[in-house]
């Protein structure tokens, strides 16, 4: 009797410890009073653990019985345990765990690139003067890169312009000079333009890149002289570069312009005393300009009676490189972010 009364409490115990067991185990909030609840019940010293010792005690006939729901009891609780850990694994897993009270991730905003940005600049001091902005193509024929610029086949003056040849007459533009007779090809005059755009020589060393950037310039109008040609690029040097710039021009030579100048500026660096950067001539060359040579109205059938212009072109690399003193125009094209950055918007 005395053995069958405490074989039924010891089987009362084991229900109690179940229910006991489960409720804890599901009160748990978080990882750590889960874990807790494992331990006090599950664990090497833990409860169940316990009842298995006791089960020692209990009349032989008994045990089997016992035995039986005490495993039971080991095996429930396992079980809610491993899925309530489970679940706490998933809410701590980032992918699934969203804190809406966390700052957001900003997303990096580019900018343009210095070149881009130096272009624009350029172009708009232009518009401001009263020219549009217009562009041609980057592979261009032998017509319009060298012969209806009055570059005759075989001259030397082609020898001036490193050429990449991609078929037999045609090449990755030299200059942008090509635009001029692509536009005055389809206007008729008056023609006022600056063509932004990339062009291709074969040169590599610190101030040349295989691919630059030029803006070309071209004004066509009745009466225009090269009064007109000095002025507007003493306001442009002074709209770049700062009110106190000053220009001066140099004759030159270039088959579609006649005369053809280059045209210094002050060195941006010494403010004209000399020094590294201007090879102590206090002077820079920035571009070249002329009146347009008449020779190029006929490809056109402009009337050279009627019509003069003048026209420049600017190596943009070359501009962007003085206002912001740098001396390596790879930078520029070397994809570097770092480099980059440097210059915002
Ligand atoms: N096309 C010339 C070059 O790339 C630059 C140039 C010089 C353009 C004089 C012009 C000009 O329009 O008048 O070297």
């Amino acid at each position: 009797m005395t053995n069958s009364a405490s074989d039924s409490e010891f089987l009362a115990k084991i229900e109690a410890t179940r229910r006991e067991a489960l409720d804890a185990l599901r009160d748990a909030r978080d990882a750590v009073s889960l874990e807790k609840a494992r331990v006090k019940y599950l664990g090497s010293k833990g409860l169940v653990g316990e009842l298995s010792k006791g089960m020692k005690a209990l009349d032989p006939a008994a045990r089997p019985e016992a035995g039986r729901a005490v495993n039971q009891l080991r095996a429930e609780t396992d079980a809610a345990f491993a899925a309530l850990q489970k679940s706490f694994q998933a809410q701590e897993d980032p992918r699934e765990f969203l804190d809406v009270t966390l700052p957001g991730r900003r997303s990096p905003l580019g900018h343009a690139h210095l070149i881009n940005q130096t272009s624009a600049e350029i172009c708009s001091i232009f518009a401001l003067m009263g020219f549009s902005i217009t562009e041609g193509p980057e592979i261009e024929t032998d017509y319009y890169n060298f012969e209806a610029l009055n570059f005759p086949a075989d001259h030397p003056s082609r020898d001036m312009q490193q050429s990449l040849f991609v078929g037999e007459k045609l090449l990755l533009r030299t200059h942008t000079s090509c635009v001029q007779i692509r536009t005055m090809e389809k206007t008729p005059p008056p023609v006022w333009i600056v063509v932004p755009g990339k062009t291709y020589r074969r040169d590599d060393d610190l101030t040349h890149s295989p691919m630059f950037n030029q803006i070309e310039g071209l004004a066509v109008d009745s009466k225009i002289t090269m009064a007109d040609l000095k002025g507007v690029l003493t306001e442009f040097a002074r709209q770049f570069f700062g009110e106190g710039a000053k220009i001066r021009l140099r004759p030159s030579f270039f088959p579609f312009t006649e005369p053809s100048a280059e045209v210094d500026v002050a060195c941006v660096s010494c403010g004209g005393r000399g020094c590294r950067i201007c090879k102590d001539s206090g002077w820079l060359e920035v571009l070249g300009c002329g009146m347009v040579n008449p020779a190029l109205y006929k490809h056109v059938n402009y009337d050279p009676q009627k019509v003069s212009g003048f026209a420049f072109g600017i190596g943009v690399d070359r501009m962007a490189m003085l206002k912001y003193r740098l001396d390596n125009i790879g930078r520029f094209y070397q994809g570097d972010a770092r480099h980059a950055r440097q210059f915002p918007s």
